[in-house]
């Protein structure tokens, strides 16, 4: 592993149920080096935002929960965490995929899309003691070799299918691991503008006008500016005022093509 301390410590199990599920136990027992990844071949109860369940082939992808403390950072200010691996993944497919061929984006508040069609998911757990943020467990999904994803298949996409190619599961998550440290360096050194500019820069619609719907289904108009400092997306509506939005209160269009 090319890096300082991401990835250093490599705890890998053949299966377990959640990584990041493993992690939090961990860290509930004893105090693992920071950095350390917990790395799985197989999940057999995925976490996924909302509620949701993360599916992936056993062997074929990257299944794995990173374990930070980020205790310089104030519980407020814990959306820096998304931002930090939704760069380091966004950066880590920028190096891996030829360049100029693919649109990398990120899709607020941490799913990464590459030609409109996801390719990597982000669960982060936070434990906060008092004001600042203790651990944080950064789960990590992100597709490599799987080629089908049965009634999703048209929304979702893998390294394999943009490429054509086998990928090493170790080589990816050795590149993504570089970036995380790069970006979370950046955050220690408390350089929020270098965060800020490179992850606004990179959003899914950024400054496109498109149609959104409320979370009830009431479409509407709108046109994303950026995000505030609490995480929350800040979007231009049509009446020029200014609008933010919590992630369950906002529905994003689709634009994939079948
Ligand atoms: C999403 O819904 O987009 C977030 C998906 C996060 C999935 C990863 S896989 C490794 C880690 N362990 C989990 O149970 N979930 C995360």
């Amino acid at each position: 592993m090319d890096t300082l301390f991401i990835g250093q410590n490599l705890i890998y199990l053949n299966e377990t149920a959640s990584t990041n599920t493993y992690a939090i136990d961990l860290l509930n027992g004893l105090r693992v080096a920071e950095g350390s990844i917990v790395l799985t071949d197989r999940q057999t109860m995925g976490k996924g935002q909302r509620g949701n369940t993360w599916l992936s082939e056993p062997s074929m992808n990257l299944t794995f929960s990173l374990i930070l403390y980020p205790v310089f950072l104030n519980a407020a200010n814990c959306f820096y965490l998304s931002k930090c691996v939704a760069l380091a993944l966004h950066d880590a497919l920028a190096e891996i995929l030829p360049s100029g061929q693919h649109d990398i984006k990120i899709k607020w508040p941490n799913d990464i899309l590459v030609n409109n069609k996801k390719i990597a998911g982000v669960l982060i757990e936070n434990n906060f003691r008092t004001d600042t943020v203790q651990y944080s467990v950064a789960g990590i999904g992100l597709n490599v070799n799987q080629e089908y994803f049965g009634q999703l298949d048209v929304r979702i996409n893998s390294l394999k299918k943009l490429c054509k190619q086998h990928f090493e599961l170790r080589e990816v998550l050795n590149t993504v691991c570089r970036f995380a440290e790069v970006w979370y360096l950046k955050l220690r050194k408390k350089d929020f503008d270098s965060l800020n500019n490179a992850y606004t820069s990179k959003l899914y619609l950024l400054n496109e006008w498109s149609v959104f719907k409320r979370a009830d289904g009431h479409p509407f108009n709108a046109c994303i500016r950026g995000v505030n400092e609490h995480g929350e997306l800040v979007m231009e509506l049509e009446n020029a005022k200014t609008k933010t939005f919590e992630v369950k209160e906002l529905i994003f269009p689709s634009r994939y093509e079948a």
